[in-house]
């Protein structure tokens, strides 16, 4: 094994495996290798192993395989803990997302305070423009034949909402696209660093503006909110701020990639979703099973025995939705995509108090892009010799999709 942590001595050695969310077979970048497929393979082992180079701020995982575990570690937030700082700590500070990096009770306060800005309501409110701006993008090449679906449409979707979101201008498109792609896919830690703190110079400005200048935008709502009977402090605007710019970029880009990578590849889905566009609402719900992103971690609060192992307090718990959702005791025939699937109930989004804060603006972006990519852009398919290129990390995503058609 290469690169791998300690392992402590409570760990028995039977369950130790050379395994890592980053670079396991299929998980680095691989031209047309298919990360998800690659993991449920784990489901033919046990339920729970310790992985020394699945590292977390320099420490291995456990991690888990059955959603039902998944499930119980997430809903369990007395035991396992969310609190960390992992954006902050790359630039030497310690302060946490909020509320993704902070436990209740504190964390209960903070979300009653954001539930209703990303409510169904107003979520609705959104669809007009959400949808405006995918048929905005896909305009810019439809006629070329051909586009790279992460440059030209995925991640410019995704970062031209959260613009609208903020009540910023779309001619800050540009900066912001920069500032996603150093933050998410650095060449260099310096180059992370850098972005990282110029976000926060302008999110932190913004939030200045915004006290003396309100709008009807996401930073007013927040720097004007109250939590415990007092305004935030400027830190957690900021925790709040940038995670609501982070929390969905790499999610909704990468959703649109494998979704578009599958399709691509199989006809006649893609001839359904065409002809038939009332069916894009489920199989988005099949499509964020199949093809789930995110790897959630907590940590043990207290030792305990858990999946029939002894967890001391400290350890990292490794609850990967991507894993979970391929589950064959919860999902039967798991790497089947089946847009007629019932009883859907997938962790995409997660499940506890945690559970993904922004789901309802995702579904929408989902499904507004595949409605208007479905009725703009004729039957279409993976340029030869361009595999797409997927790759793995605390979010699993696409690196590069080029799709043709005629
Ligand atoms: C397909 C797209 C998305 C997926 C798959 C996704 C998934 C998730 C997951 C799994 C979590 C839980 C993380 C954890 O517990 O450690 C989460 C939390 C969160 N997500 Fe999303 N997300 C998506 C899009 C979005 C969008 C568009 C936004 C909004 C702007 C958003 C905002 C948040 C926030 C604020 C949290 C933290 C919630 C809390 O800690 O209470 N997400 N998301």
């Amino acid at each position: 094994m290469s690169n791998q942590t300690a392992i402590p001595d409570h760990i028995p050695q039977d369950l130790v495996r050379d395994f890592s969310f980053w670079t396991a077979p299929d998980m680095a970048p691989t031209p047309g290798g298919d990360p998800h497929l690659a993991l449920s393979e784990l489901h033919n082992g046990p339920r729970i192993f310790y992985a020394p180079n699945n590292t977390r701020d320099g420490q291995g995982t456990w991690v888990l395989t059955r959603l039902e575990d998944m499930r119980e570690v997430l809903q369990d937030s007395d035991s396992f803990s969310s609190y960390r700082s992992i954006f902050s700590s790359a630039i030497g500070e310690s302060w946490p997302l909020i509320p993704l990096e902070i436990d209740p009770p504190d964390h209960t306060a903070f979300r009653s305070m954001l539930n209703p800005l990303l409510s169904p309501k107003r979520m609705a409110a959104l669809d007009h423009s959400v949808r405006q701006r995918a048929i905005d993008l896909i305009e810019t090449f439809k006629d070329d034949g051909h586009c790279e679906v992460m440059s030209q449409f995925a991640f410019p979707y995704a970062v031209s909402i959260f613009l609208e979101f903020l009540g910023l201008p779309q001619e800050d498109m540009p900066k912001f696209l920069n500032w996603a792609n150093s933050l998410l896919h650095p060449k260099t830690p310096d180059e992370r660093t850098k972005a990282a703190h110029e976000v926060i110079e302008f999110l932190d400005d913004l939030a200045a503006f915004r006290r003396k200048t309100p709008g009807d935008d996401f930073v007013t709502y927040v720097v004007q909110a109250k939590v415990k009977g007092r305004h935030l402090t400027d830190l957690e605007v900021r925790g709040m701020n940038i995670l609501i710019f982070i929390a969905g970029l790499d999610t909704v880009a990468a959703g649109i990639g494998f979704d578009l990578s599958y399709l691509a590849r199989h006809p006649k889905d893609q001839k359904t979703l065409r002809d038939d566009p009332k069916v894009i609402r489920k199989a988005i719900e099949e499509l964020l099973r199949a093809f789930s992103t995110v790897q959630m971690i907590r940590t043990a609060r207290k030792d305990m025995e858990f999946a029939g192992v002894q967890i001391k307090k400290g350890d990292l718990m490794s609850c990967a939705s991507q894993i979970g959702n391929r589950d064959p005791n919860e999902f039967p025939d798991p790497n089947r995509i089946d847009f007629t699937r019932n009883a859907n109930r997938h962790m995409a989004f997660a499940y506890g108090v945690h559970r993904c804060l922004g789901s309802h603006l995702a579904r929408r972006e989902l499904i507004s892009s595949l409605e208007e990519w479905h009725r703009l852009i004729p039957e279409y398919r993976v340029k030869e010799g361009c595999p797409p290129v997927a790759h793995g990390g605390f979010v699993f995503g696409v690196k590069s999709l080029e799709l043709v058609w005629d």
